[in-house]
């Protein structure tokens, strides 16, 4: 008798479980054939899961979602998960990956008319350089990459860069002769060699292992860069110069972009701009935590003087007329802007 009634409550715990599971995929496969995307994108970053590019990404993202109906999904990767930056821009060129924020240095390699938007010391403060990029200019800029086949989307803030070195850099003549790691663009290595100094072409995610082996004395980033990274542990001398100010792009690769209705362009476009004014207010507070950060560890900070930046931007010349020579009239505009 006991035997029985055990019997048949394992019998009933079995039913209720599969009918249980059951219904969970009925539920689960329902959804999902009511609903399912259309397109489901790729979207590649290579900062850390709470850097303001990124949760710039996941705000484009869910607009997206969210305007389409559930259309179109875009699947943000970060930490360079699905690659460097330039070859995450090579594989975009062809669609192997649809969106991605990059840095304006790393375009440039492949577009190199834009170099002219991240030269040393062009812009005079964070304004001068959205008074550019926010206007006509700019547009005609996020323009210039279709002849690679990335279409341009919207500006990201990325503050300005900063050299830092495991020993202090205070005059031209203390950076002479240091190797300096370099993102993997010709005109930053340029800079660094007009500086006296040895520049090192290094993929982000191996800049905090070069420092840390001394392949590298410094290097040159923003204030989230350089604490996110973890930089700031082993480079403890951040020298404030603002040589560059290196916009950043979300772009869209056009053998996909050409492949989409335009109603969805727009849609596109319109939260790849909103997302960006999202990013550029976390930005503003990014880079006063992450310079708290850094300075509570201990780590100095030098001001470079007046009259040392000075000589550090007369050292620009020959990179001027190398990068910009045939753009003079599009390089004063920027000027003057
Ligand atoms: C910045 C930028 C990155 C870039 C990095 C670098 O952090 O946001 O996109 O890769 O500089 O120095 O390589």
């Amino acid at each position: 008798m006991k035997r029985k009634v055990l019997i048949i409550i394992v019998a009933l715990i079995l039913i209720v479980t599969v009918a249980l599971s059951v219904s969970l995929l009925i539920f689960k496969s329902g959804k999902a054939v009511e609903n399912p995307p259309e397109y489901v994108f790729l979207y590649a970053e290579n900062q850390t899961e709470d850097y303001p590019t990124t949760l710039g990404a996941n705000r484009f993202a869910d607009l997206v979602y969210e305007r389409t109906g559930g259309r179109i999904k875009v699947l943000v990767k970060y930490e360079a998960e699905l690659g460097s930056e330039s070859e995450v821009i090579e594989q975009m060129s062809y669609g192997g990956i649809a969106f991605a924020r990059v840095s304006l240095s790393q375009l440039a390699e492949f577009v190199p008319e834009m170099n002219v938007l991240q030269m040393p010391y062009l812009y005079t403060d964070s304004e001068h350089m959205w008074r550019v990029l926010s206007g006509e200019l700019g547009d005609e800029f996020l323009s210039k990459p279709e002849s690679y086949g990335i279409v341009g989307l919207s500006w990201y803030d990325a503050g300005a860069r900063n050299f830092y070195s495991v020993k202090p850099i205070e005059t031209l003549e203390d950076i002479q002769g240091m190797n300096i790691r370099v993102q993997e663009s010709a005109m930053m290595a340029d800079m660094v060699s007009a500086l006296g100094a040895n520049p090192s072409k290094i993929v982000y995610s191996e800049v905090y292992s070069a420092l840390e082996q001394g392949i590298v004395d410094g290097a040159e980033n923003n204030w989230p860069s350089y604490e996110s990274m973890r930089h700031y542990k082993v480079a403890r001398y951040y020298t404030i110069d603002e040589h560059t100010r290196v916009p950043e792009l979300q772009i869209c690769s056009k053998a996909i972009w050409d492949n989409l209705e335009e109603a969805d362009r727009k849609i596109i476009s319109d939260c790849a701009r909103e997302s960006a004014l999202y990013e550029r207010r976390l930005w503003a507070e990014r880079e006063k935590s992450s310079r708290k950060v850094a300075e509570d560890s201990g780590i100095t900070v030098i001001e470079l003087s007046p009259k040392e930046k000075a000589r550090f931007r007369e050292a620009m010349s020959e990179v001027y007329t190398k990068y910009c020579g045939d753009q003079m009239d599009m390089l004063q505009k920027i000027m003057d802007y």
